[in-house]
């Protein structure tokens, strides 16, 4: 049971002034207190009370909670029946896209899980800003939508939902994804854990490099590829159409959590060491090596436009990007971008046109009519 309240201690924690050790928005209420000063408004270790939104310090923050609103969809929403008729039907996937599929949807459906409960028990907690907390929250109910999209899945194609949830805890290739990332969240977790020291806050950041950039930034990025590279096929189309809208989220996502780590970075450079940033270049060496693993273990054999040497040079690929987003400089050699049509997608910030019908339509479908 997590123990949210102020610690108990008859030592005082080293703060740099009063209202720090009150950085949660729990503490007692300064009866009388000032008003909020833009100016003392920080992403870690906050010196204004975190319940006041505005005055607005970081507008990225405040955009990306717009775009993400407007970005709103439910998985319901999208037809399951040319993939339960192709499911169903006995030489409509090979062996091989049924087991990369299956896989596919396994890792994501537990890992949807994992992000969103790293942002409720692990980020919020320290993210002393109520901008981004904002942002947190819509993140937090997008998660669940995704969550949701996986239910829907297994519902639709009546798939054992046994085999696909626990799939995180069976197949060694996701599992040894999730307990990388887990220990990060299993650190801040610890009621003990307190931001305000520089080990505590690289402590932080480095969550933050585990979740945003790695899982969301990294892993997901194939997992769309596998998908995706169905859907051009004409395969699974309405799944294909779902994971569409789970990039365009996790984009955004991606995003935010860059801007958040290099944000703090400005606010605190003493964090941003040497060491600190060699060491957050080998986690991304490390993941993109638990990544080639689980493409091969998810695409022995490979299909058409897609094998595990593909996804792991887009891995690579990726990686130096996450590298560049940081300010750090690449992990491997330089290669080109084995799926061009993955880049058009999001990674040239085209990410608004590329649904451009859809959500066109679906945001003057979803606006409340009062006439
Ligand atoms: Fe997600
Ligand atoms: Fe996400």
């Amino acid at each position: 049971m997590l123990d949210w309240t102020e610690p108990k201690s008859d030592v005082e924690p080293a703060r740099p002034d009063k209202f720090a050790g009150n950085a949660t928005g729990l503490g007692e209420i300064e009866r009388g207190g000032a008003r909020v000063s833009v100016d003392d408004k920080r992403m870690i270790n906050a010196r204004a009370d975190v319940n006041q939104l505005l005055p607005l310090k970081y507008r990225w923050a405040w955009e990306k909670y717009l775009a993400a609103c407007n970005n709103h969809w439910m998985p319901t929403e999208v037809s399951m029946q040319a993939d339960i008729a192709l499911w169903k039907s006995r030489d409509g996937l090979t062996e091989d896209e049924r087991r990369m599929l299956k896989r596919n949807l396994g890792f994501f459906a537990a890992s949807e899980s994992l992000v969103a409960n790293n942002i409720v028990l692990a980020i919020y907690r320290h993210l002393t800003n109520p901008e981004c907390r904002q942002y947190l929250l819509r993140q937090a109910f997008e998660e669940a939508i995704h969550t949701h999209t996986f239910q829907y899945i297994v519902e639709s194609l009546g798939l054992d939902e046994g085999e696909l949830f626990n799939m995180y805890r069976e197949v060694p290739s996701i599992t040894d994804k999730a307990a990388w990332a887990l220990r990060h969240t299993q650190n801040l977790d610890d009621p003990d854990f307190r931001t305000g020291t520089p080990e505590a806050d690289q402590a932080f950041l480095r969550d933050l490099v585990a979740f945003y950039v790695i899982f969301e930034g990294m892993w997901f990025y194939t997992g769309f590829a596998q998908i995706l590279s169905l859907g051009r096929r004409n395969k699974m189309v309405g799944i294909a159409e779902q994971y569409q809208y789970i990039l365009r989220d996790e984009s955004i996502h991606l995003n935010f959590g860059i801007d958040v780590i290099n944000q703090i970075r400005i606010e605190n450079p003493h964090l941003w060491t040497q060491t600190f940033q060699d060491e957050v270049r080998e986690m991304i060496t490390e993941a993109a090596e638990l990544e080639a693993a689980y493409g091969r273990d998810t695409m022995p054999r490979g299909f058409l436009g897609l094998n595990a040497a593909l996804c792991e040079q887009y891995m690579h690929f990726i990686a130096n990007r996450r590298c560049a987003q940081l300010g750090l400089q690449p992990v491997f050699a330089d290669v080109e971008n084995p799926f061009p049509w993955m880049s058009e997608a999001m990674d040239l910030k085209k990410e608004k046109n590329f649904f451009e019908t859809r959500v066109i339509e679906y945001q003057s479908g979803g606006a409340l009519s009062w006439d």
